[in-house]
């Protein structure tokens, strides 16, 4: 035995060391009871009375998270957008929000749609500068920052320890969509912010098999007790053979996305001077804007996510998408296959996403097997163009 406390990568391969006391059994049974008995003096002592609040395999993967996080308490919930308006929908009409303009596309729109109408006062900052958030900040009436670091489609960083401290100041709290960098790259909570919200769909779970989002908190303070009694209450919880399978991915996470960011830095060394890429867009190459933050407050690599701005405009992206034989054409991320997506097309008119972009979820195939795929496509987009 050793007082060194475990390394989050051990708690994940573990799961939290937890096995099944009844059987002896490694892997903790699978959960599915709805409800749970009463004693006899009508008293529910071992805590648990119905499914819709009270799940053991939940728990266990809420248990692992929150670790891995280093946060007072973790909620998971139906999917990442349940847990991402949550934190929305425990403000008051009224209250001032402020967003990245470079974000997850399903999030803005219900921002600018749904949350607005309900009363929210949303505003859309360059998140990527502190100077801009710190001018749209308002103190007293700013409740929440939103930020998404990187961010969705362009990878672009926020400074996440410089928004914490411009929220803080004015009164509101920081958020941060952690989807992306993962909690093997970044820990938020460490950097100053109140919450984490991850689309556990991504790489939490990792085999593209789960829909799931999490919510973890720096405190259990009187918020946070607002957003377990919203999801009790609205009922947008995580049923338990998602969490059950998010546990079984989290085993291998860290595996995963060591594999998935190395790959990924290789590929947009490899593809920056190609002549049919325009740009790669990714925070592990010096030249992109976020580099030296993102070295700041990533470590061990910058994600497994990135961008090619296809030479030859929407075309030739989509050309170039067409003609991958190894990659899979779909949106989503974070599994271990990788995939490509031509993002304007599914993000649609209006869309603030160069159309020459293509959107890459670098999995933990052989990288030079990726590698090859894509300058073939490349070559073959740009001789047929
Ligand atoms: C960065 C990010 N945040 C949030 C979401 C929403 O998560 P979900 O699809 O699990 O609801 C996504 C989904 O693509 C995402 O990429």
């Amino acid at each position: 035995m050793t007082d060194r406390p475990w390394h989050p990568a051990t708690l994940a391969a573990q799961a939290l060391g937890r096995t099944d006391e009844t059987t002896g059994a490694l892997i903790p049974p699978l959960q599915t009871a709805t409800t749970y008995l009463r004693d006899a003096d009508n008293q529910y002592r071992r805590g648990l009375s119905y499914g819709r609040a009270d799940n053991a395999t939940v728990a266990h993967a809420e248990a692992l998270l929150c670790e891995l996080e280093g946060g007072a308490g973790c909620l998971l919930f139906a999917s990442g957008m349940a847990a991402a308006t949550a934190v929305f929908q425990a403000l008051a009409p009224g209250d001032h929000v402020l967003a990245p303009k470079v974000m997850y596309w399903g999030l803005r729109h219900w921002l600018m749609t749904f949350a607005r109408h309900w009363g929210l006062a949303v505003e859309l900052v360059e998140m990527s500068e502190p100077g801009a958030l710190a001018a749209a900040v308002r103190p007293g009436a700013t409740k929440l920052v939103w930020i998404e670091t990187p961010a969705n489609p362009t990878w672009a960083v926020t400074d996440i320890a410089a928004a914490a401290e411009i929220a803080h100041r004015a009164g509101a709290r920081l958020a941060v969509d952690g989807t992306a960098a993962t909690p093997v790259l970044s820990r938020p909570l460490q950097h100053g912010a109140d919450l984490v919200m991850h689309s556990a769909t991504k790489y939490l779970n990792g085999h593209s098999d789960v829909v799931a989002g999490a919510l973890v908190g720096a405190r259990a303070d009187e918020f946070w007790q607002r957003l377990a009694a919203l999801r009790h209450d609205a009922g947008a919880i995580l049923g338990p053979f998602e969490a059950w399978l998010l546990l079984r991915g989290m085993r291998t996470l860290y595996l995963r996305v060591a594999r998935a960011s190395a790959s990924a830095q290789f590929l947009a060394e490899r593809l920056r001077g190609h002549a049919n890429v325009a740009q790669v867009l990714y925070p592990g190459l010096p030249e992109h804007p976020g580099h030296a933050v993102a070295a700041r407050q990533m470590q061990g690599g910058f994600g497994g996510m990135l961008s090619l701005r296809v030479a030859g405009g929407e075309a030739a992206a989509i050309a170039t998408a067409a003609r991958v034989t190894l990659w899979h054409r779909a949106t989503s991320l974070g599994g271990v296959e990788s995939l490509i997506e031509h993002r304007a097309s599914i993000e649609g008119p209006g869309t603030p996403v160069p159309p020459d972009l293509l959107r890459l979820s670098v999995g933990i195939e052989d990288p030079a097997d990726l590698l090859a795929d894509l300058e073939q496509a490349l070559a073959g987009a740009a001789a047929s163009g």
